[in-house]
């Protein structure tokens, strides 16, 4: 069994609780929270688990081998450190932290200490977005040329990061994951309408070395709820709609290709337009399978999908997301 410790219980925190207190090989021994209100609920749902404000005891307890944080982003850093630092394997919220040079010390610690370090980067481990890593894997889709994302609502409007910070982690990840490379060069446009010097809205272009692009547009002020991907290759186009129930995946056999005519060397462009196919998609929780998969590595001492590298290459994208957010729209390298 792995004894595990959740510190931070809030509106996300409280989703891994529910899934670290029922997934097999786990026992839930801790769970932390600063509020009171919060504490109590949690003392009632869970009476198996010891309900604390401070999240030393837990840190301190040799049964605890794994700690989740799920503290509001600025903390990620101090908390996982101590984590880290007290030799308990880590899984941390998107983003991993502020600051890439806060995500290289906590990878560095979690070798020093020798033990797994995860980040929450949730839509790697949906079965969807699987579907399409296959399908582009396979040859399905042909060449992947660019994608473009639309993570968009009314709300939650956060008050300690802009809408680049709090929802664009995800898209990030997702295009990274699925492009299997780190963008070179990142672009971001926003704007702050509800409070000063928080974008509310952000259009970012993320730019790959062979060409391919991601276009990355994230709202918390925007009168529709769209949470969609659309994959164009030079084969087919797939789009992932995360609101549909059942058919969130549509494969459009779609595709445009230039034909050069041997006789006369004239160039034509063909458009073919074929079937659409709604594959089925195994409807599994994604959170469900990010917490297994935490644990599934460390029983079998594997490396994860989303590890610290993994968290450190989305973060370095954030930051140069935001040195451009600063400079009006200039594309900022990373390196
Ligand atoms: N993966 C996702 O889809 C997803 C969605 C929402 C939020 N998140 C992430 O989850 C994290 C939490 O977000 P949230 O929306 O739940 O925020 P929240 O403000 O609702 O919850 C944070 C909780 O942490 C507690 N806390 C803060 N410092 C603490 C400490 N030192 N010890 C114990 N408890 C402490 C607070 O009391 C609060 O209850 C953030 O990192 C956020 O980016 C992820």
């Amino acid at each position: 069994m792995i004894g595990v410790a959740v510190i931070g219980a809030g509106n996300w925190g409280k989703n891994l609780v529910r899934n670290f207190a029922s997934i097999d090989n786990v026992e839930l021994k801790y769970i932390c929270d600063l509020k009171d209100d919060i504490r109590k609920r949690m003392s009632s749902l869970y009476p198996n688990a010891k309900v604390i404000s401070n999240m030393d005891e837990a840190l301190e307890d040799k049964d605890v081998d794994a700690v989740v944080v799920a503290v509001d982003a600025p903390l990620h850093f101090e908390v996982a450190s101590a984590a880290l630092q007290a030799g308990k394997h880590t899984y941390v919220e998107k983003p991993l932290t502020l600051t890439s040079e806060d995500s290289k010390k906590l990878i560095d610690l979690a070798t020093e200490k020798k033990v797994k370090l995860m980040v929450g980067h949730l839509l790697e481990y949906h079965p969807a977005v699987n579907y399409i890593k296959d399908a582009i894997a396979s040859g399905k889709i042909g060449k992947p040329l660019y994608l473009y994302c639309q993570r968009v609502n009314l709300g939650i409007v956060r008050k300690k990061e802009n809408a680049w910070w709090s929802l664009a982690p995800h898209d990030i990840s997702v295009a990274c994951y699925l492009f299997d490379a780190e963008p070179v060069s990142v672009s971001a446009s926003g704007q702050a309408y509800l409070q000063e010097g928080i974008e509310d809205v952000v259009f970012a272009n993320l730019k790959f070395a062979d060409g391919r692009m991601a276009h990355i547009h994230v709202s918390w002020l925007d009168p529709h709820k769209i949470r969609k991907i659309t994959l164009v290759g030079n084969q087919k186009m797939i789009v992932f709609d995360d609101m549909e129930a059942a058919e969130k995946i549509r494969i459009y056999d779609k595709s445009a290709e230039v034909k050069r005519s041997v006789d006369d060397y004239a160039e034509a462009i063909s458009l073919r337009v074929g079937d659409i196919l709604i594959p089925k998609i195994p409807s599994i929780e994604p959170l469900r399978e990010e917490c297994k998969h935490f644990i599934t590595c460390i029983i079998n001492d594997t490396t994860p999908r989303s590890d610290g590298a993994d968290g450190l290459r989305v973060v370095k994208v954030l930051e140069a997301g935001s040195k451009s957010l600063s400079q009006g729209g200039t594309p900022v390298e990373i390196r």
